[in-house]
């Protein structure tokens, strides 16, 4: 895209207003390493006057007076709005990330696709009766907490801004969205759209920045009552710290090191196809990234073999060339990436395999080669730490359990794949394993929008999707009524 993209502004009151600042960001296209446009800078006080606009939205504005059927129906439209800008919003998406066009596709269609799901659950959301003493009468309500902060990163930033936001609002609640400032178009453009769809004004507000300016200046704001985000384990602790702070609750989604673990009767062939998928899939760059494959020893050869051969064929390329991966978000996550594999190597990891970048993709785009490592110590920091890259550390055992320790042998505990074909051990391996969500035979990362998902261990709490997010976004009153 050779447009450039001006600044326009921050989103509030569903209007576009300039940021106090004055200040942009300059925006990057991965797949090409070439400015392609400009954000604001959003400030302390630009943070101020969204959440101000939110409180007003919740407690004086339209948006708290709609019933719960009314926010249902407009959420539900706005999926199909979105269905409506799906390919303007996937070809933003991939310049702005630099991900092939049918993984963009993919994604706009699920943040349609959270719209919906969650605008038919809004008014499903209730309390019970309790049986109590004599006399009395008790009931539970699920009221909104408020004002909500969405704090999301770069590497899905549509899919981000559906399941978070989606879920506040079909709660009841009005919301403050700061997108990561490596990717951010596709939120903004939303809120952009859900003004035109017909949201009252302050219930979804946008304010693009700085982490450590607009990011810690949301998470830190006493008008806040609740924080979602998604991102680094560094972040998520200072996001920790700031709802405490203010005693507000969080949920946190911080990635992980999640294993599939595959056994010598398991379908290998389709094994081999979801391993490599899962690792590869958005240039590694996903949360909740296969990047890690345990092998039981007797079939390591063959299993590895094929892997490899799969893994040789695939290749990087441009979102327009829609090949397997596109490249990673920043020249800053690449050099990242580059220094971890060299202290994997120095560490005695070696190269399996490698798939390739297409001879078409810009030399100054920030590709990285999907490579399988062996020869992995478990103790070591490839095994154990997020890479957030096509990058996959492969390692044998011999039992069950060793299958298991070395599953849980890392501070994550998001999401694990078991393959076999004896169904009785593969429900005992996934049972002992620590993770948010447990795969049997098949590995989809991220899941279904309608399952729960998020962390144990440094993965992070709380959960997001399904009808679970709907709660962490509720608090809950019990109604005690005494009566003759
Ligand atoms: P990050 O945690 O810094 O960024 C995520 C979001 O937090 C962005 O919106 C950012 O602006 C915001 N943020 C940053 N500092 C903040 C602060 N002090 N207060 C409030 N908000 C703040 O992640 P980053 O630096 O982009 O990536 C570093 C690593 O984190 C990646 O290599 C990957 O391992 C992990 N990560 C995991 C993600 C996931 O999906 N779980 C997503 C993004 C990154
Ligand atoms: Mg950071």
């Amino acid at each position: 895209m050779s447009t450039i993209i001006p600044a326009k502004g921050v989103f509030i009151n569903n209007r576009w207003q300039p940021s106090s600042s004055g200040k942009t960001i300059a925006m990057i296209a991965p797949a090409t390493g070439k400015v392609f446009g400009e954000i604001a800078r959003g400030t302390a006080a630009d943070i101020d006057a969204a959440v101000a606009a939110a409180r007003h939205a919740f407690e004086k504005g339209a948006w708290g007076k709609l019933t719960a059927t009314e926010r249902g129906r407009l959420l539900t439209n706005f999926g199909r709005v979105i269905e409506k800008h799906a390919e303007e919003l996937a070809l933003l998406e991939a310049t702005d990330t630099g991900k092939p066009m049918k993984q963009a596709r993919a994604d706009v269609t699920a943040v349609s696709r959270y719209f919906e799901y969650y605008g038919g659950a809004a008014d499903k959301v209730h309390g019970d009766t309790i049986p109590f003493l004599n006399g009395y009468l008790v009931n539970t309500l699920y009221e909104p907490v408020g004002v909500t902060a969405h704090i999301i990163p770069w590497n899905y930033p549509g899919q981000m801004f559906g399941r978070s936001v989606a879920a506040a609002l079909a709660m009841g609640n009005a919301t403050v969205v700061k997108p990561a400032e490596e990717a951010c178009q596709v939120p903004m453009r939303l809120a952009e759209l859900c003004a035109e769809a017909g949201f009252p004004e302050g219930a979804v507000n946008v304010v693009p920045g700085l982490g450590e300016e607009a990011g810690a200046a949301l998470s830190s704001h006493r008008g806040v009552d609740f924080i979602s985000f998604t991102g680094s384990p560094e972040v998520g602790t200072l996001i920790q710290i700031a709802a405490a702070k203010n005693h507000i609750g969080c949920t946190l989604e911080l990635g992980g090191k999640s294993p599939q673990i595959v056994f010598g009767d398991a379908d290998l062939a389709a094994a081999v196809q979801s391993v490599a998928g899962a690792i590869v899939q958005n240039a590694g760059q996903t949360c909740s990234a296969g990047s890690r494959v345990l092998v039981e020893r007797r079939i390591w050869d063959r299993f590895l073999t094929d892997l490899s051969q799969r893994f040789s064929q695939i290749r990087a390329g441009t979102p327009a060339m829609d090949l397997d991966l596109g490249p990673v978000i920043s020249a800053g996550q690449k050099g990242r990436i580059g220094a971890m594999l060299a202290r994997a190597e120095t560490a005695g990891a070696r190269i399996l395999a490698r798939g390739q970048i297409a001879a078409g993709a810009p030399g100054t785009g920030y590709y990285v080669t999907p490579t399988i490592y062996h020869e992995v110590d478990p103790a070591s920091e490839l095994a154990r730490e997020e890479v957030f890259g096509p990058i996959l550390a492969a390692m044998p055992f011999d039992s069950e359990e060793e299958a298991i320790r070395l599953a849980n042998g890392t501070d994550f505990g998001l999401v694990a794949g078991v393959w076999s074909g004896d169904c009785s051990r593969a429900i005992r391996v996934a049972r002992k394993v620590r993770a948010g969500q447990l795969f049997v035979n098949g590995y989809g990362a991220g899941g279904g929008i309608e399952l729960p998902f998020g962390g144990m261990k440094k993965s992070g709490h709380g959960r997001e999707k399904g009808f679970e997010a709907l709660y962490e976004f509720g608090a809950m009153k019990t109604l005690i009524i005494k009566h003759d």
